[in-house]
C-alpha cells in the first residue's frame, strides 16, 4: 500500500479487488502482454502519471504498468466515473491514486495537477486535460518527459491543435487512431456501454422509441446501431455530408436537429463538439424527452440553457434530474451531461478495453524503447503493433483465419494480366 493517495474510503479495496479480478479474466491479450514482458520490466525507473477513468479495465492497465517496473500516478478523467472501490484496491497494490467519484471541478484540476507535479517521465491521457495542463502551467517539464499517450478522439483533436501550432512539447501516440482501439472501443463499446448507462438511470423501454443520435463518427455510429438492434426507430444528425449520406445508406433517418427536436424521445449527442442541443432545440422537445452525452466532455448539451429555460430542477432518480419548464414541460438530463456511459454504468466492456489498453501499453513501452529518437509530434501506433493486437485477440478467442498463399501475395502485387 503507497502512502501517496485521496480515494473516498480505503475500506473498499476487497470489493475493488474481486472486480479487478473478473476484468482480468476478460482482458486476456493485456494479460497476456504483462506476463509476456514482467521478467524484463521494460518501464524500470519509469514514473508514468496518466489521467484515464478509474474503473476496473483501467486498474488491469495500471497494475500491467506496476508489473513492468513503472511508478504509477492516476488522477480521474472525469469527476463522475470514478469506481471508489476500484481506487482503493489500486492503493492497496502501490498505485498512487488522486480520485473518487462526485469530485468538485476544483478538486478534479487539483488532482490532475498533482500527477503533474510528480515529474513524470511518461504522461498519459484520455481527455488532454493532463496533457492541457503540462503545456500551460508546467511547461518546465517538457524537456524531462519522453512521451505521452492520447486515449480518445477529443483529446487527439487538442493535441493536433498543439502540434499545429508548433507547441507541442514531448512525442505523442495517438492510442485513440489505432484501428484495435477506435473501431471497437469507440463503436461497440461506446454503443453497448451507452444503453447500458441510459437503462441503467431510466428503466425505460427502448422498442418503439424515437432515439435522436448526434453525430455519426465512431461512436454515434456504435450508438445508433445498438439503439437499432433494441427496437427504437434511430434518426441521426449530422454535420458532415459524407458521414450524413453514410447514415442515411446505412438506413437510418437523417435530419438536421431543429427537425429531430420535435420528434425525439431520448437524445445522445457523441460529436465532440460544443452546443449541439441549446435552447432553441429544447423549446420544442416533448414533454419527457430525455437527453445524455457520450462525448468526452459535458459541453455538448448545453446546461446553462437547460437551466434557463427551467423553473425548478430535481434529482429523481440516480444520474436522472428532472428540469420543469415554465409551460409545463419536463425534460430529464442524464448524468449531469457527462458521459452516461461511464457516470450511469460502467463504461466499456472489459473485453473491448483488453484491445485500447494493450495499445496504451505497447504504445508507452514503445515510447521507452525509442527515447530520444521520437520528435515533438502526434504519431499513430506502430502498425505492426495494431496487427499483433488483433491477432492475439483473436486467438484469445479461439478463432482462426486463412493466410495468403506465396501465389497470391505475388498475384496481389502485380500488376501484369
Ligand atoms: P468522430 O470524429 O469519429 O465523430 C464525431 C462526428 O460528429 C463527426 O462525424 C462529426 O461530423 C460529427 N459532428 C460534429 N459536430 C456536430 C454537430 N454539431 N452536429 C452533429 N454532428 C456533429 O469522433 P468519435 O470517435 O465518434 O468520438 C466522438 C466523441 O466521443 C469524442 O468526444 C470522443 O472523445 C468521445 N468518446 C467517448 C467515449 C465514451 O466512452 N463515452 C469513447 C470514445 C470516444
Ligand atoms: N472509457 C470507456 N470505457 C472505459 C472503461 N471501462 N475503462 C476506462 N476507460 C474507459
Amino acid at each position: 500500500m503507497t502512502s501517496e493517495y485521496k480515494i473516498k474510503d480505503p475500506d473498499l479495496a476487497k470489493d475493488g479487488e474481486v472486480k479487478i479480478r473478473w476484468a482480468e479474466s476478460h482482458m486476456p491479450v493485456l494479460v497476456r502482454l504483462r506476463r509476456e514482458y514482467s521478467d524484463k520490466k521494460p518501464l524500470k525507473d519509469v514514473k508514468v502519471s496518466a489521467v484515464l477513468h478509474v474503473t476496473k479495465e483501467t486498474a488491469v492497465l495500471v497494475k500491467t504498468l506496476k508489473e513492468w517496473g513503472a511508478d504509477v500516478y492516476l488522477a480521474a478523467s472525469n469527476p463522475l466515473s470514478t469506481q471508489d472501490d476500484v481506487a482503493a484496491a489500486l492503493v492497496e497494490n502501490g498505485i498512487r491514486v488522486f480520485a473518487w467519484r462526485g469530485m468538485s471541478s476544483e478538486e478534479y484540476f487539483w488532482a490532475i495537477r498533482r500527477v503533474a507535479m510528480a515529474e513524470p517521465d511518461v504522461v498519459v491521457d484520455d481527455g488532454g486535460d493532463l496533457h492541457a495542463m503540462i503545456h500551460s502551467e508546467f511547461p518546465e517539464l517538457g524537456g524531462r518527459i519522453i512521451g505521452g499517450t492520447e486515449e480518445t478522439t477529443t483529446g487527439v483533436i487538442r493535441l493536433r491543435a498543439l502540434e499545429r501550432e508548433g507547441r507541442l512539447l514531448y512525442p505523442i501516440i495517438a492510442v485513440n487512431d489505432a484501428l484495435t482501439k477506435f473501431l471497437f472501443d469507440n463503436r461497440y463499446g461506446t454503443g453497448q456501454s451507452t444503453v447500458d448507462g441510459i437503462l441503467r438511470a431510466t428503466n425505460i423501454l427502448i422498442a418503439g422509441k424515437r432515439v435522436v443520435v448526434a453525430g455519426y463518427g465512431w461512436v454515434g455510429r456504435g450508438i445508433a446501431n445498438r439503439f437499432r438492434g433494441m427496437g427504437a426507430r434511430v434518426i441521426v444528425t449530422e454535420v458532415d455530408p459524407i458521414r450524413a449520406l453514410e447514415a442515411v445508406m446505412d438506413g437510418f433517418e437523417v435530419m438536421s436537429m431543429d427537425e429531430a427536436a420535435a420528434i425525439g424521445d431520448i437524445f445522445v449527442t457523441a460529436t465532440g463538439n460544443k452546443n449541439v442541443i441549446v435552447r432553441r432545440h429544447m423549446d420544442k422537445m416533448k414533454d419527457g424527452a430525455i437527453l445524455a452525452n457520450a462525448g468526452h466532455f459535458n459541453v455538448e448539451v448545453n446546461i446553462r440553457d437547460l437551466e434557463d429555460i427551467s423553473v425548478s430542477k430535481r434529482r429523481i432518480r440516480d444520474n436522472v434530474e428532472e428540469y420543469r419548464l415554465a409551460d409545463g414541460r419536463r425534460l430529464y438530463l442524464l448524468a449531469e451531461g457527462r458521459l452516461v456511459n461511464l457516470v450511469a454504468a460502467e463504461g466499456h466492456p472489459s473485453e473491448v478495453m483488453d484491445m485500447s489498453f494493450s495499445n496504451q501499453a505497447l504504445s508507452i513501452k514503445y515510447l521507452i524503447d525509442n527515447k530520444g529518437k521520437l520528435e515533438p509530434k502526434v504519431y499513430r501506433v506502430p502498425k505492426e503493433q495494431d496487427s499483433l493486437i488483433a491477432r492475439l485477440k483473436l486467438e484469445t478467442m479461439g478463432i482462426s483465419i486463412d493466410e495468403l498463399t506465396k501465389e497470391q501475395v505475388e498475384y496481389l502485387s502485380s500488376w501484369k494480366i
